[in-house]
């Protein structure tokens, strides 16, 4: 009877397999391992939609604890909060800027008169997730504040289910506003010529819709002198770019998983979901989608000839105009930087953007890089072949990727180099 044991081995094991595995393009290293990050995520995924099927919580709220519980207990030892942890130079205080939850990083006082680099940090998580206290964030603000000796401003906005558009977006605002104010620049030795505004994913969305405010707002003396979007979210217009199609199933960042986080962000009722799925929402025959503003976000025009691929355009002649109305966020810039005009992206300081191939939000970083370059903005827009969305954030044992450590590297060194 020792076969018995022998099989329900087998069986365990090709059942964890074939729960783990998810296909990965060959063109990603490490695959095994994103399928297991990609697994701990369904699985949290899972146990919060259960819970709040129960009546227990909102999924959202239950995922974020996973997540954070998961991403904190594996950092701690790296960072333990009190003591300092690995970067012991870095000053780490909690403290709020006109009202918003902020963490700021600061490096030691170079003495007298010495002024120090500063960045406003916005984290991503789809608006929902995420925190700038906890995981990944929190030590990679460190290393930068340290390396770059910058005073970094980690930016705690609200989320969804608790808020929704335009209360994270204003969060932001409040608190970048507060820091480029002269008084507050001086009291940490933030030299007024050398902030910048930085963020990944949603806060790379947040980060460039903020520095559009900031820039066209002729109240602020001082300005960001340099944005940097780690594979920013522009724009919901348009769910079928080549990059939204090609990596539509993907691990981490799924293509229905973006539009939900979307409608969450919007305040738009999830039903709606099959419907921006085929860009019913952007159809022909809606007025208030002018030409104009949909050549903002064509990617036939805006996307250089090897990410087209063989895709065509997706745009329907009927559609469901009353989106539009139902869901003004759509058509807000404040919500879709992509959507800007001319006149307030040449306003826009030097641009630093970071995508990846393996993203569907890969075309919204690239549109934008093309757009801002037409405006007369200095543009570098490094692109990782190998990379992924959220690699940024997998850069710390065991969770670490060699294409995120080299993102973080090369975010790092544009950085110094141009603040
Ligand atoms: C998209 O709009 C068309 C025209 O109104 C409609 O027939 C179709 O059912 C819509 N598609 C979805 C998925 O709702």
């Amino acid at each position: 009877m020792r076969l018995l044991p022998l099989a329900v081995t087998v069986l365990l094991t090709l059942s964890v397999a074939y729960y783990v595995y998810t296909p990965i393009p060959d063109g990603i290293q490490e695959p095994w391992k994103l399928m297991l990050v990609d697994a701990a995520l369904r699985t949290a995924m899972r146990l919060a939609v259960l819970k709040h099927w129960l009546g227990f919580d909102h999924y959202i709220k239950s995922f974020r604890r996973y997540t954070q519980g998961f991403e904190g207990s594996v950092n701690s030892y790296l960072t333990s909060d009190s003591s300092g942890g690995v970067i012991p130079g870095v000053k780490v205080s909690d403290v709020t800027f006109a009202g918003i939850p902020v963490r700021v990083y600061e490096p030691p006082a170079g003495g007298e008169g010495h002024l120090r680099r500063g960045l406003v940090y916005f984290h991503g998580g789809g608006w929902a997730l995420g925190s700038a206290k906890k995981g990944s964030y929190d030590v990679t603000n460190r290393m930068v504040s340290d390396e770059l000796n910058m005073v970094v401003v980690s930016v705690e906005y609200r989320l969804y289910p608790e808020v929704h558009f335009p209360v994270p977006y204003l969060d932001c605002l409040t608190a970048a506003k507060h820091f480029l104010s002269p008084e507050i620049l001086a009291k940490y030795a933030v030299d007024p010529e050398r902030v910048a505004v930085s963020g990944d994913s949603a806060g790379g969305n947040l980060a460039a819709a903020v520095a559009q405010e900031i820039s066209t707002d002729d109240s602020m003396s001082v300005k960001f002198s340099v944005q940097a979007l780690i594979y920013p979210a522009l724009q919901a217009l348009d769910i079928n770019t080549p990059s939204f199609l090609q990596n539509q199933n993907l691990a981490i960042l799924s293509r229905p998983f973006m539009l939900q986080f979307w409608l969450q962000y919007l305040n738009a009722d999830l039903s709606l979901e099959p419907q921006l799925l085929v860009n019913n929402h952007s159809a022909l025959r809606h007025s208030t989608l002018t030409p104009e503003l949909r050549s903002r976000v064509d990617w036939t025009t805006l996307l250089p000839e090897k990410h087209k691929k063989n895709h065509k355009p997706l745009i329907v002649e009927n559609g469901s105009p009353e989106i539009l109305k139902e869901v003004p966020g759509l058509l807000d810039v404040r919500a879709a930087p992509l959507l800007a005009s001319p006149e307030v992206l040449a306003k826009l300081p030097r641009a630093y953007i970071i995508t990846c191939e393996h993203d569907v939000l890969r075309d919204d970083g690239l549109m934008y890089a093309r757009r801002l370059q037409d405006a007369g903005v200095m543009v570098t827009n490094d692109h990782y072949e190998d990379g992924f969305h959220g690699c940024f954030s997998l850069v710390m044992w065991p969770l670490d990727f060699d294409v995120g450590k080299r993102v973080l590297r090369g975010y790092i060194s544009w950085l110094q180099k141009n603040l």
